[in-house]
């Protein structure tokens, strides 16, 4: 068994008698922990009243990766629009939220700080409570929402940018570790190799979809098979990077949707593998899959019977912050004003 953490008591979500639309608690959840800009309301039922995504991904490609110090300074512009726009779709207005929740980390540290000092000072000035929420934990939680509504426990595959774990979920604000990724993410691995085969920056959302016209039994990439539930995916890449070298001058062209759909399938076969052995290992009755990298076709097809997140939930939002948040116990003003964000989280 490896490390267990929690992020905060469990609280009963829908008290009834709070405020709100149908005595339903309101929260305003903002997530900017890389380089999206999000904004959302949830109500004390769960039900989403609004979701704002604002992405920099255009910004960030032509130097082909996020640049934090240029994502920091996007997040200070985009911040007030995409809040006061999450607001006008819900009909809420700032004296109607009984909350605000926002991620603290992991993430970008110069980006979380916007949001959580926007957080920090819309609950300030209201004398409201501040929910702070881990963002892998907003990750899992994208499941609690519709049309999807999924109970601990489960087991998760949590496959994202910087991410690729497993954990054995038991209640709604903690988990479990059992494996992880010790080199790069999944969503790291699609993201260089979409890069190797020329389709910009994010790009596995353009590989999966290059995918879908090409022949994956093409080439036949490695799977790391290491022993206990862990990941390692640099050795792919690499695979594939010597590929791509090894091609004719203009082959690349011809080759490139065959590459595609062969790489893609490398990695959605260690996700499966190595999922259903864990799956196996605690006897786990449910799996569900969560994260950027649960929005490709091929992953979502092999998991078909798994609960999978809602696909505009899996890459970063705040809907999902504002749905873990629903389970965590807030901090009541001025126990929040100290509060810092953080880079990253020890799991194991
Ligand atoms: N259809 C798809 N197929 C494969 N990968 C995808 C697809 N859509 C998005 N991704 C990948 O998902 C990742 C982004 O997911 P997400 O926003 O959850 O990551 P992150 O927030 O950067 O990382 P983390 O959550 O670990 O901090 C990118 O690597 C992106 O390429
Ligand atoms: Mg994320």
């Amino acid at each position: 068994m490896k490390t267990r953490w929690s992020c905060g008591e469990r609280t009963p979500p829908g008290k009834p008698g709070a405020k709100g639309e149908g005595g339903a608690d309101v929260i305003l959840a903002i997530e900017t922990s890389c380089d999206e800009t999000a904004a959302a309301l949830i109500d004390g039922e769960g039900r989403l009243r609004a979701n704002v995504v604002s992405s920099q991904a255009e910004l960030h490609a032509r130097f082909g990766g996020v640049v934090p110090e240029v994502a920091s300074r996007r997040h200070l512009e985009l911040i007030v629009p995409v809040i006061s726009e999450a607001l006008d779709e819900a009909g809420v207005t700032f004296d109607q939220l009984d909350s605000v929740a926002v991620t603290q980390g992991p993430g970008l540290i110069g980006a979380l700080l916007v949001g959580l000092s926007a957080a920090k000072a819309i609950a300030w000035s209201r004398g409201l409570p501040l929910i702070p929420v881990d963002h892998l934990l907003g990750h899992v939680s994208a499941l609690y929402l519709d049309p999807v509504r999924l109970e601990p426990p489960f087991l998760c595959l949590l496959t994202s940018g910087g991410h690729t774990l497993l954990l054995d979920v038991q209640e709604h604000t903690s988990f479990r570790l059992l494996g992880t990724t010790l080199d790069d993410a999944a969503g790291e691995a699609f993201d260089k190799g979409a890069r190797l085969l020329g389709l910009g920056y994010p790009g596995g959302a353009a590989l999966d979809r290059l995918a879908q016209g090409g022949d994956a039994s093409a080439y036949s990439f490695p799977i790391a098979r290491l022993d206990g539930l862990d990941f390692s995916f640099s050795g792919l890449k690499t695979a594939l990077l010597y590929e791509v070298r090894g091609l004719e001058h203009g082959e690349l062209e011809r080759r490139r949707a065959d590459l595609a759909a062969s790489y893609q399938h490398a990695i959605v076969r260690a996700l499966v593998e190595r999922t259903l052995q864990a799956a196996e290992k605690i006897g786990a009755r449910q799996i569900a899959v969560a994260g950027g990298v649960a929005a490709n076709s091929e992953l979502r097809e092999a998991f078909s019977s798994a609960a999978l997140a809602p696909i505009e939930l899996c890459t970063d939002n705040a809907a999902m912050i504002a749905s873990a948040a629903r389970y965590l116990k807030p901090i009541q003003p001025p126990g929040y004003l100290d509060l810092d964000a953080y880079a990253s989280r020890q799991l194991a």
